[in-house]
């Protein structure tokens, strides 16, 4: 009965937290919890289904103790029903932990996390997640899938969209702020949800870009490319981390004990929970790695899941399992203190409901303003040729697919966000920008739109106007998961739309809305200026006006590299430099001679048709200034393993605007026990420059900074000289050297 009261009280007063509980309250009431439960309840709690309709069997398994977290359910009443069951009619009270997707926000929708990395802004990343966070908790959301910090150097991969890009560094910063995001300073707070950092580990390099591939990282590559961002996300304090859908050299994550003992539990000491990717527990089957679901009960235990995400062959087998002591229920124990520790520190046991009654937080205008920053400072520039911005005298043709693509907009992982709430490019005009002169006529209905029937009209409506600005890209169905794709091109008539277009003789801006780097070297030549955007998502529209009309500044920088053609991928800035990098002048194709000798072009290592460059690099980004660098001066030429380089350089706005730049430091290790990549990041600042202004601004290094996994799979910085570079992208060409020394 007392309990019946805590919970009403706790129903309808739901934003009232209590104090948080300190670490030794929190293990003494795991343990009391744990000696009062059945077997039957400890494999409930690591049991996650998803919600598909209230049903008579879900009411009895949740009143009997059979499920520890839904998924998928986003009805704060329905949720409240439920919980009411788990809290008030199961024997033992204990609160289901409410999972969701959500990735790029829950309905107001931020650029997809691709576009957000391109902000190279810890804190507006932050933002974005607590904004997600506070929205989610509303509707009774307790714990999102996210962030996904899967190093990506592959655009076929459609899940590029939902990572930082291919670059270790920055993903972990990212991934952190994001964890801290959504966690909030406290997670037992009522608008905090629990974060997952996913998909452990190396599902971004899934063979040939194919999703759920398999993958084949080295045990060296795996510690110093794949695992850090994991690592920072848990060390910002990620509550669960989510198994991955690929085998590793053999070995599918869900059944890899030495990734979620031997590294996660051992040497990261997480005590959060692991949950399994969807149904990745029992396509262990399907791999060749189970031979039925209770071998895969047993392998995915063993190895350390501790929450089987819906493919319930924890509820049918462990109970056998144990029974033929091929399981301890210590094993199942210790899955149940991970799980219970977190809904402890959640705070659910005493918050478990949703707040159906504060005025709703949804699209609230500080969101949208949010997220409309996300935007502004997600959008990259990549050429312009004296077109942008554009003069508000202008009449402008507006054209394109995406111009006017509430859904597509969005992009992937958007379940709660809703398109009618979308502001498009069109939208804006005819509202913020109202007292622009403009003239809409699509050309094509949508990405893939075949069609050429209407390519005339909008050809027409270019010839009447100042400038065009064409928007292209992707529809949002065409990246995330499942999503590959072998040709990255822009699809349908596109291209050919964009090519009459610039035929009439009009300047054209070209704005892009895509999920992934595409291959638009072909359509450089037909565009003036090209505004690149990940999908941006709710607030794109406004946010794409306010860059087209120098309302704010372009700043962001590329989070990934820019293929000129699908065939050169992988290709990443980090790279190793082989045996025979390629000289700066390669010969090309039509250069060959006829009868060329058969070592006459040099043997080095380029591809003959598309080089040995990317279309833009890493770190990429135009402004509508410019900047300049210099002065690079390091504290020291040497440095001893205890010591720390600083490292300073000036960056001036030489153009006439006010703009952001975002320097970038890399460092290359010369020589190393293994080979150490070209260049790797290790540092950025923005910077806020009027136009003409300087400001000196610093860096700091220290061994643990230049530290990697070496022959023998230690970490630790190697002595010997290092090659430092500064500059606005992963060309940097500011340049200098220094020495690390031997341990005194
Ligand atoms: C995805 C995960 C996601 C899960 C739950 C899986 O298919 O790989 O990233 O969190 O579904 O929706």
């Amino acid at each position: 009965m007392k309990k019946k009261i805590l919970c009403y009280i706790f129903l309808f007063l739901p934003v009232c937290a209590l104090p948080a509980k300190t670490e030794k309250e929190i293990e003494s009431r795991i343990e009391n919890l744990l000696s009062e439960m059945t077997l039957e309840e400890k494999i409930g709690q690591m049991n996650q289904l998803s919600y598909e309709y209230e049903s008579a069997e879900l009411l009895s398994d949740i009143r009997n103790g059979k499920v520890g977290s839904l998924l998928n359910i986003t009805d704060p009443e329905t949720i409240n029903r439920l919980q009411k069951v788990a809290m008030e009619e199961s024997r033992l009270g204990i609160p289901l932990i409410i999972g969701r997707d959500v990735i790029h926000g829950l309905k107001t929708i931020f650029p997809i996390p691709l576009g957000q990395a391109a902000s190279f802004d810890p804190e507006l990343v932050r933002q974005g997640a607590r904004v997600a966070a506070v929205e989610s908790r509303q509707l009774g959301i307790h714990w999102t899938f996210a962030p996904m910090v899967d190093i990506s150097r592959d655009a076929r991969w459609g899940r590029i969209a939902e990572s930082f890009g291919e670059d270790t560094y920055l993903t972990g910063i990212l991934g952190a702020a994001m964890v801290q995001g959504f966690q909030g300073d406290d997670l037992s707070s009522p608008t905090s949800i629990a974060a997952c950092v996913k998909h452990f580990a190396g599902y971004g390099a899934a063979e040939g870009g194919r999703d759920y591939n398999s993958t084949y990282i080295s045990p060296v590559q795996m510690r110093n490319v794949y695992l850090p961002p994991f690592r920072k996300a848990i060390e910002a304090g990620a509550a669960t981390i989510m198994t991955s859908f690929n085998d590793n050299d053999g070995i599918p994550a869900s059944g890899n004990p030495y990734l979620l003992k031997d590294i996660l539990r051992k040497e990261w000491n997480f005590d959060g929970f692991v949950v399994s990717d969807w149904a990745s527990v029992s396509e262990m089957i399907v791999h060749g790695y189970a031979k039925d679901g209770k071998d895969a009960a047993r392998l995915a235990t063993e190895a350390g899941v501790d929450m089987e995400m819906v493919s319930r062959t924890y509820t049918h087998f462990l109970p056998e399992l144990i029974k033929e002591g091929k399981i301890t229920e210590e094993a199942i124990d210790q899955a149940v203190r991970n799980i219970l520790r977190v809904k402890f520190r959640m705070n659910l046991f005493e918050h478990p409901y949703a707040d159906t009654h504060s005025p709703s937080l949804l699209y609230a205008p500080e969101h949208l303003e949010k997220a409309k920053q996300a935007a502004l400072a997600s959008a990259i520039l990549l050429k312009n040729e004296d077109v942008l911005p554009l003069n508000e005298s202008q009449h402008i043709a507006v054209i394109g697919p995406m111009a006017h693509a509430p859904h597509d907009q969005l992009g992937t992982w958007v379940f709660d966000g809703e398109k009618a709430r979308t502001v498009t490019p069109l939208n804006a005009l005819q509202t913020t920008y109202g007292h622009i002169r403009y003239t809409y006529e699509p050309g094509l209905a949508y990405s893939r739109d075949k069609n050429p029937e209407n390519i005339q009209k909008a050809v027409q409506v270019a010839r009447n106007a100042d400038v065009a600005v064409v928007f292209l890209g992707e529809e949002s169905i065409l990246s995330g998961e499942a999503h590959s794709l072998s040709t990255l091109d822009l699809q349908g008539l596109q291209s050919e739309l964009l090519k009459e277009i610039k035929n009439t003789g009009k300047p054209v801006v070209l704005v892009i809305m895509a999920g992934r780097p595409l291959t638009i070297q072909r359509d450089l030549p037909y565009a003036d200026a090209v505004l690149y955007n990940f999908h941006p998502g709710t607030m794109g529209g406004p946010a794409i006006l306010d860059l087209l009309y120098g309302k704010y500044n372009p700043s962001g920088k590329l989070p990934v590299t820019f293929v000129k053609e699908t065939g050169q991928i992988p290709l990443y800035y980090n790279h190793n430099n082989t045996g025979r990098p390629a000289p700066e002048q390669v010969v090309l194709l039509d250069e060959i001679p006829l009868e060329a000798s058969q070592t006459s072009l040099g043997n080095t290592s380029f591809y003959l048709d598309s080089g040995k460059d990317p279309l833009f690099p890493f770190g990429f980004g135009l402004s509508y200034t410019t900047f300049e660098y210099s002065g690079l001066l390091l504290s020291a030429p040497e440095i001893r393993q205890q010591d720390t380089l600083t490292i300073q350089v000036t960056v001036k706005n030489t153009g006439d605007r006010y703009g952001t730049e975002t320097a970038q430091l890399y460092v290359r290790d010369l020589v190393g026990s293994v080979v150490r990549p070209v260049k790797e990041l290790k540092g950025f600042r923005k910077v806020n420059l009027q136009p003409g202004e300087e400001k000196t601004i610093s860096f700091t290094l220290s061994a643990e900074d230049l530290a990697f996994y070496g022959r023998n799979l230690t970490r630790k910085a190697e002595p010997g000289e290092f090659l430092l570079s500064v500059g606005r992208d992963s060309k940097a060409s500011l340049q200098t050297k220094f020495y690390l020394k031997e341990k005194d």
